[in-house]
């Protein structure tokens, strides 16, 4: 399957926040990541549902990703859904966040949205239960401390990528789609490809950098 880029707008220039978009879209993003904090799961605020509903409204709207770091997430999934629809592609909820993760993964699904749940890094793979994969499209492998972008990439997770990948790999069916995200750049690309990220978010990587689309191509030269 072709490796997905998902440029994070965390560390987009709000106050052109569609070219911002426009351009990494034009330079091949797959995905837009949408970081959404609450202030109380994570201790920064960034943007919200207007900033999903401006992004729906944009000429041309690209393929949402959104990142629910929000303490009980079950209660905005559908009003992230509406807010974006229809170009809501994939909302995670944080593991850690979620006591009523089977019907917030639920109300996701039913809106014909892809479910993923983000595992924080000192959060086991083994949380996630065999008979919960059912229900789960991504698995997000948080490669820094949810909260800020810019963040240096947690070398230490380039394993827990490896073992989820394996743990996937000897799985039979259906299977989820792992993400990695946080601190990733064209310096680290690679590494999470070769661990066997199938999506790779990068905010401050695209955003921080001179030419969006120099750094995407090369990025996607590495990706393969
Ligand atoms: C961190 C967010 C990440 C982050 C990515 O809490 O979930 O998506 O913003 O930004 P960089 O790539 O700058 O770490
Ligand atoms: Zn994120």
């Amino acid at each position: 399957m072709k490796k997905l880029l998902a440029p994070s707008i965390l560390s987009c220039d709000y106050l052109h926040l569609e070219e911002e978009v426009d351009a990494v879209c034009k330079a091949g993003a797959d995905l837009i990541h949408v970081d959404v904090m609450d202030g109380h799961f994570v201790p920064n605020i960034s943007i919200g549902i207007p900033i999903v509903e401006a992004i729906a409204r944009m000429e041309s709207p690209p393929q949402m990703d959104i990142h629910l770091m929000i303490d009980s997430p079950e209660k905005f999934t559908e009003k992230f859904i509406n807010a974006g629809s229809p170009h809501v592609k994939i909302v995670t909820v944080q593991m850690e966040a979620c006591n009523l993760l089977y019907s917030a993964l639920s109300s996701i699904r039913w809106r014909g949205v892809m479910t993923g749940v983000a595992l924080n890094p000192a959060t086991p793979i083994g949380v996630i239960e065999e008979k919960l994969m059912e229900l789960i499209d991504v698995i997000v492998i948080m490669t820094v401390e949810p909260g800020f972008g810019g963040q240096k990439f947690i070398p230490e997770m380039l394993s827990k990528i490896r073992e989820l990948r394996s743990l996937l790999d000897r799985m039979d069916g259906k299977k989820p789609l792992i993400e990695a995200d946080g601190g990733i750049n064209l310096g680290n690309i690679g590494e999470v490809i070769e661990a066997g990220a199938d999506i790779v978010v990068t905010g401050s990587g695209i955003y921080k950098t001179e030419n969006y689309a120099d750094t995407m191509s090369a990025m996607r030269e590495i990706m393969g």
